[in-house]
């Protein structure tokens, strides 16, 4: 089976179990910003030059941790790492689910989980990690997969900052941009352009009152 198959088929799995233990959670916000990850990462692989299977493969998995729930936390990055490693994924699309949250790397210092164990593997896995053009790219496109569909880098940092803390949102920021320049660089032109249509459709709904400038007519609220 192809690892696209596998990939859906896994998430799939994670989905129904999301949907059966947590009906009431905004299941559908998870599975955009997974689908858009996906898509994203595909596109962005194929005109890099990159392998687009193990791009949509992570896009779609890198979260996939939350299938126990809307309110694991951090604990969705160990628990989608073991969950793949447990449905026989490859440790290159494993590994996605450890180093998506963590850029600057040293982020991941700040990192605390209830299960300490956890937490230094967490920790020293990442840390002994040289991140490679996969990672960045998954670091990337979590940043332009919004609860919607497909967004920018300015519109998702925005809303995630407006709902949770992190360590140094700064520093990330500035990481981002140095991946979307390195990535336009590969592609030899901008990675929004890639998704033009997509960001004009996909609605700016992450912060009450947000801006509704790219909307479609009669969506907003
Ligand atoms: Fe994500």
């Amino acid at each position: 089976m192809k690892l696209r198959e596998r990939a859906e088929e896994i998430f799939a799995w994670g989905m129904k179990q999301r949907t059966e233990n947590f009906p009431d959670a905004n299941n559908s916000a998870w599975e955009n910003h997974s689908r858009a990850a996906a898509e994203i990462a595909e596109k962005i692989a194929k005109h890099a030059g990159m392998d687009a299977e193990r791009a949509y493969a992570g896009g779609l998995l890198h979260d996939i941790g939350r299938y126990l729930g809307p309110h694991t936390g951090m604990n969705h990055i160990p628990d989608g790492y073991d969950l793949l490693k447990e449905k026989g994924m490859p440790e290159e699309v494993a590994r996605v689910c450890l180093t998506h949250s963590f850029n600057p790397q040293e982020t991941v210092e700040a990192l605390e989980l209830e299960n300490k164990e956890r937490e230094q593997f967490v920790k020293n896995y990442v840390l002994n990690t040289k991140y490679d053009d996969y990672d960045k790219l998954f670091q990337l496109v979590d940043f332009m997969s919004g609860s919607h569909g497909v967004t920018t880098i300015e519109r998702r940092f925005c809303s995630v900052i407006y709902r949770h803390d992190i360590p140094d949102p700064r520093s990330t920021l500035i990481k981002i941009y140095e991946i979307k320049k390195y990535f336009d660089k590969k592609i030899g032109g901008d990675i929004y352009e890639l998704f033009h249509d997509k960001i004009a459709e996909t609605p700016f709904q992450g912060i009450p009152g947000g801006g509704a400038l790219v909307e479609k007519k009669g969506e907003r609220k």
